[in-house]
């Protein structure tokens, strides 16, 4: 199928992060159709590396386990370039680690869905593959976590968007025109910026 939006990124992938809830892997999928870059969820091949669900791994090995598994995974995408380069959907948590932020940040266009609690919390209503949302308040756990890695998103993300009005292929289709703008190739010293410029 020919993409209806083909993206030249120079080799780097374009990269969603936000809470859990937020539209990573459906915004994801959408891009992914849109540009015909491949996708790469990070917690979808943790698992298929480990052999194990997220909330296994959790259980067994502990959270501190699981974001080292994040951390390798991303130095060998940095490490291998793939091609061609995916839009990666990553877990919410990913930013928590400094490594993590830099490398993200440096891998490609970073991309926050910063949603409301109130969305997040009716995306997250359904499904138990999440184990830092079970059997407890939703609410309140996510308010706390958004609070607490609000900081962590920004520092990290060339560009914010709340897509908590907008259909996945809306998203998807904004993500791409400011993808086109950031990969453009740097005007020469001394040109006049284009109106509207993208900066980072
Ligand atoms: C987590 C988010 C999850 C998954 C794990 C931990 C987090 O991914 O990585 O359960 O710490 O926010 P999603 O954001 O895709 O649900």
């Amino acid at each position: 199928m020919v993409p209806m939006h083909p993206l030249d990124t120079k080799g780097h992938p374009i990269i969603l992060i936000g809470l859990m809830g937020c539209g990573k892997s459906t915004v994801g999928k959408a891009l992914s159709m849109r540009t015909g870059m491949p996708l790469l969820d990070t917690d979808a091949v943790i698992e298929e590396q480990v052999g194990k669900s997220i909330p296994d791994i959790f259980a067994e090995r502990g959270e501190a386990h699981f974001r080292m598994l994040e951390t390798a995974l991303l130095r060998y995408i940095e490490g291998r370039h793939p091609a061609p380069p995916p839009i990666i959907s990553t877990g919410g948590g990913i930013i928590i680690r400094k490594e993590n932020r830099e490398l993200l940040h440096r891998l490609g266009f970073v991309v926050w869905l910063n949603v409301g609690v109130g969305t997040l919390l009716a995306r997250t209503a359904h499904g138990s593959n999440r184990p830092l949302l079970q059997n407890t308040d939703r609410a309140a756990v996510l308010a706390e976590l958004l609070h607490r890695r609000y900081p962590f998103y920004a520092e990290t993300a060339h560009l914010q968007m709340d897509s908590s009005r907008m259909d996945a292929n809306t998203a998807a289709y904004n993500i791409c025109l400011v993808a086109e703008r950031f990969f453009k190739p740097r005007r020469p010293r001394g040109e006049k910026p284009s109106e509207g410029s993208f900066r980072t």
